[in-house]
C-alpha cells in the first residue's frame, strides 16, 4: 500500500481529548477537557425547539445567515467599538477551531513561518502543519506569563514570518494581554509587515479587574488583524459548533472561500437560534462574568485552601497548577495517576509549551458547584502521590 500523507502522519492524537477517555476509564471527574456541564441560556433551547418544527433545514449562505451575521457586527461593535460590515466582513463557521484553520489557510503559503506564544492551545501546531506553515515560539515566561520584547522581535526578524497567533484571553494560562503589551505586539507587527490571527473565544470570560482589549481596535490593526472567535464559551454551546471571522474586506473575501470548500457552513437551525443569544442584553455577560468568578473563587480558593500553588487566572477558565513537589519527571505520568488513584481528570501542562516543562497541569473550572467540591473533596487526598 502508499504511504499516508505526510502532513498527517506527523500528528498525535490531542492530548486533551485522550484525557478524557482516561479520565472516563476510571470514572475521575474530568477537570481536562473544557466544557461546561450546566446548560445554555433557555432563550436559546426554546428557540431551537421551535425551530426544529419550522426550519431553515436546508444549506444557509455559506458565510453564514444575514441575520447570525447582522447580530454578530452589532455585537462586535457594542463590545469593541469597530463597525464591521456584515456583508463583506464576517465569515461564520463551524466553531472558532474552524475558524483558526480558515484563517491560517487564508493566509500562510507552504514553508511561511507562523509566531506562536507558548504555552499554546495545542491546535495551533496542527493548524500550522495542514496550512504548510512552520510555528516558531516565543515563550510566556512562568509564572506571570510575560513575554520579552526582543524575543518578539528576533523572531518578526527571521525570515518569512508571516504572522504571530495571538491567544487572548490565554487557554492554558487565563493571562489577559493588556493594552501596553498588545500595543508592543502591534507596534513590532507593523514595522515588520505582520498579519495577526487572533483567538477570541474567551473575550468575555474575564476575571475584575482585567479588560478584554481587542488587538484589531489599537491604530494600524484593523487591516492585519483576523479575528477568529466563538460563540462555544459565552453561550455555553461547546457541541454546536458555531463560530466566526472577522476581517477586512480583502482577507474576508478569501476565507469565505476557504470555509466553502471545507464545510459549506454552519448548521442552519443552529445559527438562527442562537441569534436570539447575539441580542441579549449586557446583563447577559455581566451574569456570565459573575458566574465564572463565582466558581474560579469556589475552584482556586479549595485549591489553595489544599496548599496547592498556581497563578490565579486573569481570564478563561483553567487553572495551571504546580505540581512539581510530587517528583514526577513526566506530567503526563502525573495526570494517569491522578485520574487512576485521586479520581480526577487534568492535561498535562507539557501538552502546551513548546519548552520542555513538566511542572504543570491544567484543570478547568467550568462547572456545577457539586462537580467542583466533588473534585476538591477527592484533591485532598493528593497526597498518595507522593
Ligand atoms: C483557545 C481556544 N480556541 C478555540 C477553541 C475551540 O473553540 P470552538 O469550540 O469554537 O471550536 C478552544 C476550545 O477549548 C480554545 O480553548
Amino acid at each position: 500500500m502508499k504511504e499516508l500523507s505526510r502532513k498527517t502522519d506527523t500528528f498525535t492524537d490531542s492530548v486533551i481529548r485522550r484525557m478524557t477517555r482516561i479520565s472516563n476509564q476510571y470514572g475521575a471527574i474530568n477537570l481536562s477537557q473544557g466544557f461546561p456541564d450546566f446548560d445554555p441560556p433557555t432563550e436559546i433551547t426554546d428557540k431551537l425547539a421551535e425551530l426544529a418544527k419550522v426550519g431553515p433545514h436546508q444549506y444557509a449562505t455559506t458565510w453564514g445567515s444575514k441575520s447570525i451575521r447582522d447580530a454578530l457586527a452589532r455585537k462586535q461593535e457594542h463590545f469593541s467599538g469597530m463597525q464591521v460590515d456584515p456583508e463583506k466582513e464576517i465569515v461564520v463557521t463551524c466553531g472558532g477551531t474552524e475558524a483558526m484553520m480558515a484563517a491560517m489557510l487564508t493566509v500562510c503559503n507552504p514553508g511561511d513561518k507562523v509566531v506562536v506564544f507558548s504555552p499554546f492551545y495545542e491546535n495551533y501546531g496542527a493548524d500550522a502543519i495542514l496550512s504548510g506553515a512552520e510555528p516558531i515560539y516565543v515563550p510566556l515566561i512562568p509564572p506571570t506569563f510575560r513575554f520579552d520584547a526582543d524575543v518578539l522581535e528576533a523572531a518578526f526578524r527571521q525570515e518569512g514570518v508571516k504572522a504571530l497567533i495571538l491567544c487572548n484571553p490565554s487557554n492554558p494560562c487565563g493571562k489577559v494581554f493588556t493594552r501596553e503589551e498588545l500595543k508592543i505586539i502591534a507596534d513590532l507587527a507593523i514595522k515588520y509587515d505582520i498579519y495577526v490571527i487572533t483567538d477570541e473565544v474567551y473575550e468575555h470570560i474575564l476575571y475584575k479587574p482585567n479588560e478584554h482589549v481587542y488587538m484589531a481596535t489599537l491604530p494600524g490593526m484593523r487591516e492585519r488583524t483576523i479575528i477568529c472567535s466563538s460563540l462555544s464559551k459565552t453561550y455555553s454551546i461547546t457541541g454546536w459548533r458555531i463560530g466566526y471571522v472577522i476581517a477586512p474586506e480583502n482577507i474576508a473575501e478569501r476565507v469565505k472561500k476557504v470555509h466553502d470548500f471545507l464545510t459549506i457552513g454552519a448548521a442552519a437551525p443552529l445559527m438562527e437560534a442562537v441569534t436570539v443569544g447575539l441580542l441579549f442584553p449586557d446583563s447577559y455577560y455581566e451574569e456570565l462574568q459573575n458566574h465564572y468568578t463565582h466558581m474560579r473563587e469556589l475552584f482556586c480558593g479549595g485549591l489553595k485552601n489544599l496548599g496547592f500553588s498556581f497563578v490565579e487566572p486573569q481570564g478563561a477558565y483553567y487553572v495551571l497548577v504546580d505540581v512539581s513537589e510530587y517528583g514526577y519527571q513526566k506530567d503526563y505520568d502525573f495526570c494517569v495517576d491522578l485520574a487512576k488513584k485521586v479520581g480526577v481528570g487534568a492535561v498535562p501542562g507539557s501538552s502546551f509549551f513548546k519548552e520542555e516543562e513538566n511542572r504543570y497541569v491544567r484543570f478547568h473550572f467550568a462547572k456545577k458547584d457539586e462537580t467542583l467540591l466533588g473534585a476538591l473533596d477527592r484533591l485532598a487526598d493528593i497526597q498518595k502521590l507522593k
